[in-house]
C-alpha cells in the first residue's frame, strides 16, 4: 500500500466520521483517486497578506502528500495567471483558481444524489479533483466539465488523462454551460454565481437538479438546490451556508479610487435603527444581498486611521455611507433608491421574523426573474429580475 492510498483511506475515513461522506459509491471515489496529481506544478499557502509558493518539485514527497490530504481548500492560482512555480519568493494576489477543501467538494457531491447513470455538468474544472471524484462515480463518459481558463483547464485535462480519465473536459465560459452534450441529471458549479444562468436550466432534463452557491460578496451566500420542472423553471431552496470564488464572466468589479466623488451628492440622513455592522454576520449580509441584490459593502480607512463603512450600488447609483458615534450610527443616502432603508427593512423584517436560518430559504427560477421567499414570512421575499 503506498502513503497516498493509506493517506486517502483516512481522509475518507476522516469525512465518514465528520457525517460529510456517506454515500458508498463516493466513498470508494474519495479512496481511490488521489488529489496530488491535481494539485501539480504547486499551491499557494495563505500567510496573511501574502501567499507563500510551495511546488510539488520543491518539497520532499511525504511533505508534499501531507500537504495534497489537508482538508484545507488550496489555492492553485493567482490574479488569473500565477501559478506557485513561477515565483520563489511570497506575493499578494487574489486566489482565482483552487482545490477546493475535500469536505466541501464532498458534501456538495453528496448533496447531488446522484445515481449510476446520471450524465453531469460540472462548471469550474479547476484542478480537476471534484470532475475525477464524479468520473470514478458515474463513468467518465458521463461527465463533462466547463473551465473558463485556458491553462488551468489544460492542466486539469493533463491530470484526469494521467488517471486514465477521459471526462468531456470542456474550456470556455461555464455560464453558456455545454449545450453539446445536454441535457444533463445533474449540474455543479464550483465557483460562486450572481444568479442561476437559464442556459443551464434549459441543459437540464426535467426532474433534474442545479447546485449552485448564489451571491456576490465573499460571504453571506447560500447553496441553491433547485429541481427543474416540465415548463423549464426550477424551483428549491437554499440549503446551507456556501462560499466560493466568483464565476469570472460574473464576478462583481470592486469599487475602488476616490469613494468621495460617489458620495458627493447626499439627499438624506439620519440613525440608523440597526448597526450596519451587523452586515459582518453571515445571515443578514444574506438578508441584505436578497434585498440588494448588486449593492457592495465597501470598507476604507483615512490616513489618520478613522474607519469607513459605505454600501454601493453602482447598476442603481446609490449609496449610503455610515458614520460611528459611539453605538450610534448615521447614515446618509443619495441616489434614486435609499439603499440603506431597502436594507434596514429587510434586517428588521429578518429580525422580526426569529432569525430564520438560510435553510428556510425558498428559491424560484424562471427565465425572466429569480423569486426568493420564506415560508410564513410575508415581508420576506424579493423578486430579482431580468428584465
Ligand atoms: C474553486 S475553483 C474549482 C474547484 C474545482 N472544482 C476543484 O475540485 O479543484 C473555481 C474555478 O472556476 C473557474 N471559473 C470561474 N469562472 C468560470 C466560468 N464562467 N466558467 C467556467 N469556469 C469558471 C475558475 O477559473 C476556477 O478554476
Amino acid at each position: 500500500m503506498t502513503d497516498s492510498t493509506r493517506r486517502r483511506r483516512r481522509l475518507a475515513e476522516r469525512l465518514a466520521a465528520d457525517g460529510v461522506l456517506v454515500s458508498p459509491l463516493l466513498r470508494a471515489a474519495v479512496e481511490a483517486v488521489p488529489r496530488e496529481p491535481f494539485l501539480h506544478p504547486g499551491v499557494f499557502l495563505d500567510e496573511g497578506p501574502v501567499w507563500r509558493p510551495v511546488t510539488a518539485s520543491g518539497t520532499a514527497p511525504a511533505a508534499w502528500l501531507e500537504r495534497a490530504y489537508r482538508y484545507d481548500t488550496l489555492t492553485t492560482q493567482l490574479d488569473g495567471h500565477l501559478t506557485a512555480d513561477q515565483t520563489i519568493e511570497p506575493v499578494a494576489g487574489v486566489p482565482t483558481s483552487s482545490s477546493t477543501a475535500p469536505a466541501t467538494v464532498i458534501r456538495m457531491i453528496e448533496s447531488l444524489d446522484l445515481q449510476p447513470g446520471h450524465r453531469v455538468l460540472e462548471i469550474g474544472t479547476g484542478t480537476g479533483y471534484s470532475a475525477a471524484l464524479m468520473c470514478h462515480y458515474l463513468g467518465a463518459d458521463n461527465v463533462t466539465t466547463v473551465e473558463l481558463d485556458p491553462q488551468v483547464a489544460q492542466r486539469a485535462d493533463t491530470a484526469l488523462e494521467t488517471l486514465g480519465y477521459s471526462a468531456w473536459t470542456v474550456t470556455g465560459d461555464g455560464l453558456l454551460g455545454h449545450p453539446r452534450n445536454a441535457p444533463y441529471d445533474r449540474v455543479i458549479a464550483t465557483c460562486a454565481v450572481r444568479r442561476i444562468p437559464h442556459t443551464w436550466v434549459r441543459q437540464t432534463k426535467p426532474g433534474g437538479t442545479i447546485l449552485a452557491t448564489i451571491g456576490s460578496w465573499p460571504y453571506g451566500t447560500g447553496l441553491a438546490k433547485v429541481t427543474v420542472d416540465d415548463d423549464g423553471n426550477a424551483e428549491g431552496r437554499i440549503i446551507a451556508r456556501s462560499s466560493f470564488m466568483q464565476a469570472r464572466a460574473q464576478a462583481v468589479v470592486p469599487i475602488a479610487g476616490d469613494l468621495s466623488a460617489r458620495t458627493a451628492y447626499v439627499d438624506s440622513e439620519r440613525k440608523t435603527t440597526v448597526p450596519p455592522t451587523l452586515l459582518d454576520d453571515w445571515m443578514p449580509a444574506y438578508v441584505a444581498q436578497l434585498a440588494a441584490p448588486s449593492a457592495q459593502l465597501v470598507r476604507a480607512t483615512l490616513s489618520d486611521g478613522t474607519k469607513l463603512l459605505y454600501l454601493f450600488d453602482p447598476e442603481r447609483e446609490c449609496f449610503a455611507e455610515f458614520t460611528a458615534d459611539g453605538n450610534n450610527w448615521t447614515a446618509r443616502q443619495g441616489g434614486p433608491l435609499p439603499l440603506w432603508d431597502t436594507i434596514e427593512q429587510a434586517l428588521l423584517a429578518w429580525q422580526a421574523a426569529g432569525h430564520p436560518e438560510i435553510d428556510s430559504v425558498r428559491l424560484r427560477v424562471t427565465q425572466a426573474a429569480h423569486r426568493y421567499w420564506i415560508d410564513g414570512a410575508p415581508d420576506l421575499r424579493w423578486e430579482h429580475r431580468l428584465d
